[in-house]
This record gives C-alpha cells, sequence and structure tokens, in this order.
C-alpha cells in the first residue's frame, strides 16, 4: 500500500456570545485592564452562561459546522476525538455526547486529556489512524469551558481564560499533504504548577474541597511561563530543522493563545515575521484546548494550499509539542 497522509479538509467553531471584558474583570477581582493587556495581551474572553450548556455543546456546534463546511454526511465518520479539560461528565466521555449529537451513527468516539497541547495530541492521534488506513475521515475536536474551573476570585488566573470550541475534519490522501512531521514532549508536573488538585480519585469531591477552592485550577503563573517560553520555541525550532524550513518558508504559525509574550517569544526564534503569526488571544483568552482550531477556523479563508504551518502548543501535564501541516484544501 502506498504511503497516506491525513489532511484536513476543513474546520469549524464555537464561541459563546457573552463578552467578559477586562473592565468587568476589575469590578470582580484587584486588576486592570492596562495590567492583563500588556502582561497577556489578552483584551476579552467569552464565557458560556447557560448553566445547562456545557462543553459538548460547544463541541457539538463546531463539528455541525465543519461538517456542513465540508458537505460531510455524519455517518461517514470513523472517529471524534474531543481534547478537552473539562468534559462535561467526569464520563461518559464528552466525545460520545457529540458523537450522539451529530449523528455519527458509524464512529466510535473518546476523549483526550492533555491540558493545552491536548489539541495537537489528538490532531496526531487521529492522523495516524489515517495513515494507518483504519480511518477515512476522523473528526477532532478542542473544546474548554474553563468558565466551569476558574476561581473568579483568583486574579492570577481568572483574567487569562475563556470558553471556546474548534472542529477539524481529517480526510486520507495520496498525495503528500497534511500532517507531515511533529515533535511532542510531556515532563510529569509532580510539583503541581498547573493543575486541578480536587474532583479525581485522589481527592474526590467533599465539603471541604468545594470550601477550599479546590476544584478550580491552580497555576504557579512564573515558572510555566518560564517553561511555556522556553518549550515553545524549542520545539518550533526543532521541529523547523527536522523539516529544513526556515523563517521564510514557514507561512504561519499557529499557536496556542496562553500569553502574547510567549507566542512574540516563539515567533523571534523561529525568525518569522509577525504578519506571519495567527493572534486571537486579544478576544477570546486562553481556550486551552480550542485555542489552535479556533485560529486555523479564523484564519482558513487566507489559507491556500500547499501553505506550510507550523502549530505549536504548552500546557499542563505538562505537555509541549510542534506539528507540521501543509494546508490541504
Ligand atoms: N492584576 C494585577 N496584578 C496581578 C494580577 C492581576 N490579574 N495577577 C497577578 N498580579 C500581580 C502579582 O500578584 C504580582 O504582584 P507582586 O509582585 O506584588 O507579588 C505581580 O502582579 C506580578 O505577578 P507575576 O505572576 O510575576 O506576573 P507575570 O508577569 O508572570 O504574569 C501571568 C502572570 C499569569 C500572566 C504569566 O505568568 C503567564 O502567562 N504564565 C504562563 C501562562 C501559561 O503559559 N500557561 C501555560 C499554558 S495554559
Amino acid at each position: 500500500m502506498s504511503k497516506r497522509y491525513a489532511g484536513i479538509t476543513g474546520t469549524g467553531h464555537y464561541v459563546p456570545e457573552y463578552v467578559l471584558t477586562n473592565q468587568e474583570l476589575e469590578t470582580i477581582v484587584d486588576t486592570n485592564d492596562e495590567w492583563i493587556r500588556t502582561r497577556t495581551g489578552i483584551r476579552e474572553r467569552r464565557i458560556l452562561k447557560d448553566k445547562d450548556k456545557a462543553t459538548s455543546f460547544m463541541a457539538t456546534r463546531a463539528a455541525e459546522e465543519v461538517l456542513e463546511r465540508t458537505g460531510t454526511d455524519p455517518k461517514e465518520i470513523d472517529v471524534i476525538i474531543v481534547a478537552t479539560v473539562t468534559p462535561d461528565y467526569m464520563f461518559p466521555a464528552t466525545a460520545c455526547l457529540v458523537q450522539k449529537n451529530i449523528g455519527a451513527t458509524r464512529a466510535y468516539a473518546f476523549d483526550m486529556l492533555a491540558a493545552c497541547s491536548g489539541f495537537l495530541f489528538a490532531l496526531t492521534t487521529g492522523s495516524n489512524m489515517i495513515e494507518s488506513g483504519r480511518a477515512q475521515k476522523v473528526l477532532v475536536i478542542g473544546a474548554d469551558k474553563m468558565s466551569s474551573i476558574v476561581d473568579y476570585t483568583d486574579r492570577n488566573t481568572c483574567i487569562l481564560f475563556g470558553d471556546g470550541a474548534g472542529a477539524v475534519l481529517l480526510e486520507a490522501f495520496e498525495e503528500e499533504t497534511g500532517v507531515i512531521d511533529y515533535v511532542h514532549y510531556t515532563d510529569g508536573d509532580d510539583q503541581c504548577l498547573l493543575y486541578q488538585p480536587a474532583g479525581g480519585s485522589k481527592r474526590p469531591a467533599s465539603h471541604e474541597t468545594v470550601d477550599l477552592h479546590l476544584h478550580s485550577l491552580r497555576q504557579d503563573g512564573r515558572p510555566v511561563f518560564k517553561k511555556a517560553t522556553e518549550g515553545m520555541a524549542d520545539v518550533s525550532a526543532e521541529i523547523m530543522q527536522r523539516n529544513n524550513l526556515t523563517g521564510e518558508d514557514v507561512d504561519w504559525l499557529v499557536p496556542h493563545q496562553a500569553n502574547l509574550r510567549i507566542i512574540s517569544a516563539t515567533a523571534n526564534r523561529m525568525g518569522l515575521d509577525p504578519s506571519k503569526v495567527m493572534i486571537n488571544i486579544d478576544k477570546y483568552g486562553n481556550t486551552t484546548a480550542a485555542t489552535i482550531p479556533l485560529c486555523l477556523y479564523e484564519w482558513s479563508d487566507r489559507l491556500s494550499k500547499g501553505d506550510k504551518l507550523v502549530l505549536t502548543a504548552f500546557g499542563g501535564g505538562l505537555t509541549w509539542g510542534a506539528t507540521y501541516v501543509k494546508w490541504s484544501v
């Protein structure tokens, strides 16, 4: 059998209507618009206010959009992978709820947890399934309702995150296109630099865990910032080197949107002109697994077949990586 490739043939998205601005955050915690903008690049983020709606709702909307934009019958989908740290339930997987909602009756579905690197790791998993010949069409979705695990009394973290979802459809190609190469890393976070302390099997929910706000994410910002800056820049340089790419060759950097300063450091290291960097952190903040597919969706009209993209992320785990993609459509 000749080598198969997994190309991205379409994108979809969902962001909630409610806009939480820096000005509104000033009324909730001791912070200010200028601090947030200069330290992070964030102006506003979207929040899913409807208490009955959760991550599967946003993931479903993103999936429906990509199916519609690519003219795909949900019954053609072989696999659905949802990357998320904010599943609707501990189980069943959010991907199973999406499978039901979109009527992908032939697909099997599961979630992937790699925090802010979740979409990248899921993209790799999906593309490997296609390259192996076992799947023809895979839906890869990054979706997070971060507002459900943000502590809005903690100014160190509540300014950073927002809600949203992005989806891509992967399809099999004979030509060399799509996911060409990837480099992924993990360094187990035994210092708990970035984590959600309770709700898992180590500290199940109790009155105490609720009283202590242990169901919200915690981040030690400074060390994570340092590791993220080094990690994203190093791994992006590594994937360029492995594929003989210079800053001139790369058409787009698609970085995880955690902090504008981390994004700029990565672009500098890659020798990229700032005009080639996808940035929407100002509008959405850090939507965890959704940042990269949201960028791909927003820039999809400006992408041409053959464009060379470097996707890169860093997140809880600690996990990080870069993926080299040739745009397929
Ligand atoms: N408003 C105003 N002041 C704030 C604040 C806020 N929202 N949050 C923190 N501060 C204060 C701190 O208390 C500290 O004050 P102090 O010096 O009196 O103690 C000061 O601002 C500086 O805090 P520091 O944490 O050093 O700021 P920073 O420049 O590192 O920026 C982050 C903080 C969170 C923006 C930054 O560390 C970051 O982006 N971290 C990594 C995020 C990331 O990549 N995560 C991985 C993927 S999700």
